[in-house]
């Protein structure tokens, strides 16, 4: 299982302040995965640490340059390199399943306009994008990533069941849940929920899977 993660990152302290809560920071406790940060700014060239130019050709923004990249993906082995970008692969389950068949990554936070291609030609093994919108920077989409994989690690849920019934596996979304009140705001829940019959509660769980 992929269990070694090191972040690529102008913010490591987004990283960090996420490894502090729920589920993430109880895995992390227990030693199920290891995460470490890896401070683009430390690469920056010159007096002011510059890690960003304007792009050739014109054009709004700034481009990361290739260099202070270069320097730190390269201070840092893993088995792969994962570039997060919008123009990637749209991240599932899946490849959320290939990834595993890795043991350690560095994951790269883009900011700004993105990454100078050439580095992307160097060091990419993946590309990958969360959604298809874009967001200011990478580590949401890291945490994001991280998160999907993290889940799958054995004994990082309290309850691994739920990764076999939930969304996405066995190509279907999840049935709704429902918890106490038995009625809110005028809205029962389904009576076969408080039956006690098991197997008919298992028959409307199976119904009520929704399609992708
Ligand atoms: C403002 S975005 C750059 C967008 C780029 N100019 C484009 O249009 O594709 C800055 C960084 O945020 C990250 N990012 C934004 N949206 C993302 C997404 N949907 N999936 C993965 N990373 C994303 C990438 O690391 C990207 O380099």
């Amino acid at each position: 299982m992929l269990s070694k993660y090191n972040i690529v990152t102008l913010f490591p302290n987004l990283i960090e302040a996420w490894l502090e809560t729920g589920i993430i920071s109880k895995a992390h406790d227990n030693d199920l995965f290891n995460i470490s940060t890896t401070d683009l700014r430390e690469y920056g060239l010159g007096d002011y640490r510059q890690v960003d130019d304007a792009p050739y050709g014109g054009g709004p923004g700034m481009v990361l340059m290739p260099e202070p990249l270069d320097n730190a993906i390269s201070s840092v082995t893993s088995d792969i390199n994962i570039f997060l970008t919008p123009s990637g692969k749209q991240l599932d389950e899946p490849l959320i399943e290939e990834l595993h068949t890795f043991k350690s990554a560095n994951i790269i936070c883009g900011r700004y306009e993105g990454f100078d291609q050439r580095i992307i030609d160097i060091h990419s093994d993946y590309q990958i994008s969360v959604g298809k919108t874009v967001v200011s920077g990478g580590e949401v989409p890291a945490m994001f990533l991280l998160e999907a994989m993290i889940r799958k690690i054995p004994g990082a849920l309290g309850n691994s069941e739920s990764l076999l019934t939930e969304s996405f596996t066995d190509g279907k979304l999840d049935h709704p849940v429902y918890t106490r009140p038995e009625i809110y705001k005028n809205m029962e829940v389904p009576e076969v929920l408080l039956s006690g019959n098991h197997k008919k509660i298992e028959e409307w769980k199976k119904n009520n899977l929704r399609d992708i």
